[in-house]
């Protein structure tokens, strides 16, 4: 099923809001889900419907009144899980079940207390259940990154069979490393006779800080759905973060050969929406949604910047939506950015004026963090 296109699984809202100290209420999974919507996602997981009755709700309400995107509700590999979701699903226009088990034998004994082919029979009940309600079934199979692959290619053998058309693969625990991801999801596809008949989805943690490389690796091995939250937030490290995914496949496209439908201009204002809804500050340097992403403060990164943007930038801030490049005047800027800046408050002194002014800057600067708008005033007028 491999081919140039990736779809965009969405799961700030379910995965996302098991972030520690978390939780939205209606009104802000509404505004999120439109937001996910218009963006451009390709599915929406909206919640776990038989968790709780706020639960239920929410994924109902989403079902009702988010169109045009496939909203999915998650079940564990029980009967109750299967039908509460199916009933909270009702009214999308499409829904997708996500059910699954643990694969790995540190879940099957510890968690479970199942054999292996314990679970691979509750797995396969928990689809053909699901089946029953809609053909658009995704199948996890938690802590995939620390199974054995020859179990792995059983289940997924044995789960396409019965019914799953997307078979999520998880590194639960963010154990896994790129290569060893990559290899994963190509030995699945390798491997198991039925493999043309799902895709394969990569749902990432990001204990180890590889969650976006590691999905982008799944990608390389033959996955054509990413799992991701909006600023990376989710259990513990976090999870796979959209911006980070989809703006390394476009700006990557070269390497890649995939594209998403996300419109990648509205990514800086989802970002600061859900920023401000979780409560989680994204940090400064984030990649791509970071305050400091398209800021610069260095003397020889300026220079070359205001040279020309791409010496330093390989992200136009446009891409993203952030209004432009910066440049920040610190203590290691030199002659290059305070001339822009001064120029851009209207200011051109001659050589010598200005030769004066750069050292009296230099001072301030050492005292300083960044030197602003208002301290360059003062300046010039001294
Ligand atoms: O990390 C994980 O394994 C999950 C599954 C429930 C999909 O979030
Ligand atoms: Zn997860």
């Amino acid at each position: 099923m491999a081919g140039n296109h990736v779809d965009v699984f969405d799961t700030t809202l379910r995965d996302g809001e098991q972030s520690p100290g978390v939780r939205l209420n209606m009104p802000q999974k509404l505004e999120i889900a439109h937001a996910l919507q218009k963006i451009g996602v390709n599915i929406i997981e909206a919640g776990f419907p038989v968790s709780s009755p706020g639960d239920f709700e929410s994924v109902n309400t989403l079902a009702r009144e988010i169109k045009g995107v496939t909203i999915c509700g998650l079940t564990r590999a029980v009967q109750k899980d299967i039908e509460v979701a199916a009933e909270a699903l009702k009214p999308a226009e499409r829904r997708r079940i996500h059910t699954g088990l643990g694969v790995s034998e540190n879940h099957l004994q510890h968690k479970l207390k199942l054999t292996r082919e314990q679970a691979l029979e509750r797995g396969v009940n928990a689809v053909k259940l699901a089946r029953q309600y809609t053909d658009d079934i995704e199948y996890f199979m938690e802590d995939s990154g620390r199974a054995d692959k020859e179990y792995v290619y059983q289940v997924v053998e044995a789960v396409i069979a019965a019914g799953t058309t997307v078979v999520n693969v998880p590194d639960t625990t963010g154990y896994t490393f790129p290569t060893e991801y990559h290899d994963l999801i190509k030995g699945i596809i390798d491997n198991v006779p039925n493999s043309d008949k799902a895709v394969f989805s990569c749902h990432c943690h990001n204990d180890l800080g590889m969650a976006t490389a590691n999905t982008l690796a799944g990608v390389v091995g033959g996955a054509r759905q990413v799992e991701v939250t909006v600023n990376g937030i989710g259990e513990r490290a976090g999870n796979t973060s959209l911006e980070e995914v989809v703006v390394a496949l476009r700006i990557r496209e070269d390497f890649f050969g995939q594209t998403t439908t996300v419109k990648t201009e509205d990514l800086l204002n989802l970002s600061q929406l859900v920023a401000q809804h979780t409560g989680m500050i994204v940090q400064r340097n984030k990649a791509v949604v970071g305050a400091n992403a398209y800021a610069h403060s260095s003397g020889i990164h300026q220079d070359g910047v205001l040279k020309e943007r791409s010496t330093y930038e390989i992200i136009d801030p446009h891409l993203v939506g952030a209004a432009r490049s910066e440049i920040i005047l610190t203590a290691r800027s030199g002659r290059h950015g305070l001339k822009h800046r001064l120029m851009q408050l209207g200011y051109d002194f001659p050589a010598d004026r200005f030769e004066d002014i750069y050292n009296q800057f230099l001072s301030v600067a050492d005292t300083k963090t960044e030197v602003r708008d208002d301290d360059l005033q003062e300046l010039v007028k001294s």
